[in-house]
């Protein structure tokens, strides 16, 4: 039996602990070893990488693909891209989709995978189709949530049109950690069943089910898992690799993985955990189980937010009224999953529902914009009334949001003009304006100084 094992500690596990701070400098000399590991893949860009790399690292993110590349020869590198929201929080038009997935996987991306914050197959369908041309490996993501509405039927049918839609692969993401050992049995036995793609499963540590829900998904078959290295394990981050090899390898599973290149790259990453966890960027409370998001059934990091929102505005003693209320608008939205950035969305209308005692007297702009059809169309059946109300006669968009948009490359190349050196900064700059024209100031300037510096050197 063979099991394959995706690496996560470049991408998820630097994001979901450390804010996606793992600058370039300090994972390179652990990239020979990652590439030696015999990992099935490196979760190594896209998610919150590529933002944070312009925004808190002054790194250009496609150098740092292009490098990691040039090191990881032999393992498949690995994206995750949030279908017509790229790497960003809006939709972005269907030549910047395009370009921006044909320049991943020149510059180094072997598998891409690619979801919706609301399973709106038609919000991927775009990026899916262009990773097909590009030659990459298509992993089609769903994001598993649980609510009223939401069963093992939904889910395999998705699973279905993803199938039919060219992905490679299914990925079962879990991004709240909430899916059970049981429920990971039973929705890998019926996705095996009903498709004929590899299965990947992608869950959390945060309410500690996490280990337990990939051992019962690997027992109903499922095909690729994801792990972290131990020293960034736990909590918010994915299971440890290390237990899941010596798990997994005792069972009669063969990973490929060799124990003592793990234990070679935990060493490395140790000290780095050690001072992350030192200067406070590493709060020790993510690595806690956290059993909230079962009781709650609201992910952790949304919980964490409620909180800090009703601290500021000195009303804690009102989280149980904000948290039954909590459900009471998923409801009236349809029952999105709770991921970024709906999570969001549901909390702060909840939370304000509860304060200002009267429940959407006012809306934020984002929910207005999620009425009108901007994210998708809803899993469920949205509160037609509260719509109604809200979009006070303005018709609701039902065709793909991004088929209104305007193409958008051509315009941002005039923009940005002199300042973009390459097709990737144009890309940078449409995904990110502010932040990678700041980024491409700050490169000129240490371009103009370096050479400052060389003539002056001359001249001596
Ligand atoms: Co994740």
């Amino acid at each position: 039996m063979k099991l394959n094992i995706t690496e996560t500690v470049l991408r998820d596990a630097n994001q979901s602990l450390i804010a996606t701070r793992l600058s370039f400098d300090q994972f390179e000399n652990a990239l020979e070893l990652l590439d030696k590991a015999g990992y099935y893949s490196l979760e190594c860009w896209g998610g919150a990488t590529f933002d944070s790399c312009l925004r808190f690292l002054g790194e250009d993110p496609w150098e740092r693909l292009r490098k990691i590349r040039k090191i990881c020869k032999n393992t498949k590198l690995q994206m995750l891209l949030r279908g017509q929201n790229l790497l960003g929080y809006k939709h972005y038009p269907d030549d910047v989709v395009r370009a921006f997935v044909r320049k991943s996987v020149e510059n180094g991306i072997d598998i891409i995978r690619v979801f919706d914050a609301l399973n709106d197959l038609r919000n991927i369908e775009v990026a899916v189709d262009e990773a097909l041309k590009a030659g990459a490996h298509v992993s089609g993501t769903l994001c598993y949530t649980t609510s009223p509405i939401h069963n093992l039927d939904m889910f395999v049918e998705l699973g279905k049109k993803l199938e039919a839609m060219g992905c490679h692969s299914i990925c079962v993401k879990d991004m709240a950690g909430i899916m059970t050992p049981k429920a990971a049995f039973e929705l890998v036995s019926a996705l095996k069943k009903n498709v004929s793609l590899p299965i990947v499963v992608h869950t959390h540590s945060t309410t500690g089910l996490g280990a337990m829900t990939l051992l019962k998904a690997v027992e109903a078959g499922a095909d690729v898992i994801d792990c972290a290295i131990s020293c960034f394990s736990g909590g918010t981050s994915q299971p440890p690799t290390e237990s899941m090899y010596y798990t997994f390898s005792e069972m009669g599973y063969e990973t490929g993985l060799n124990p003592e290149v793990l234990k070679q790259i935990n060493d490395y990453f140790k000290p780095i955990q050690k001072e992350a966890l030192a200067s406070g960027l590493l709060n020790p409370i993510v690595m806690n189980t956290d059993t909230d998001a079962l009781t709650y059934q609201v992910p952790g990091g949304m919980l964490s937010n409620l909180v800090s929102q009703l601290k500021a505005q000195n009303a804690l003693d009102r989280l149980p009224e904000v948290l039954a209320e909590v459900p009471r608008v998923r409801e009236d939205l349809g029952y999105p999953p709770l991921v970024t950035p709906s999570s969001q969305m549901v909390g702060v209308q909840a939370a304000t529902n509860v304060l200002v005692g009267e429940r959407y007297k006012n809306v934020s702009k984002e929910i207005k914009a999620y009425l009108h059809g901007e994210y998708g169309t809803a899993p469920g059946k949205v509160n037609e009334e509260l719509r109604a109300r809200v979009l006070e006669g303005v018709e609701p968009v039902t065709c793909r949001f991004a088929d209104l948009l305007e193409p958008g490359l051509e315009k941002a190349k005039a923009e940005i003009g002199d300042l973009a050196k390459s097709e990737e900064d144009v890309l940078s700059y449409v995904a990110f304006p502010q932040v990678a024209e700041k980024f491409f100031n700050a490169r000129e300037e240490k371009l103009r100084n370096t050479a400052k510096y060389s003539i002056s050197a001359i001249e001596e």
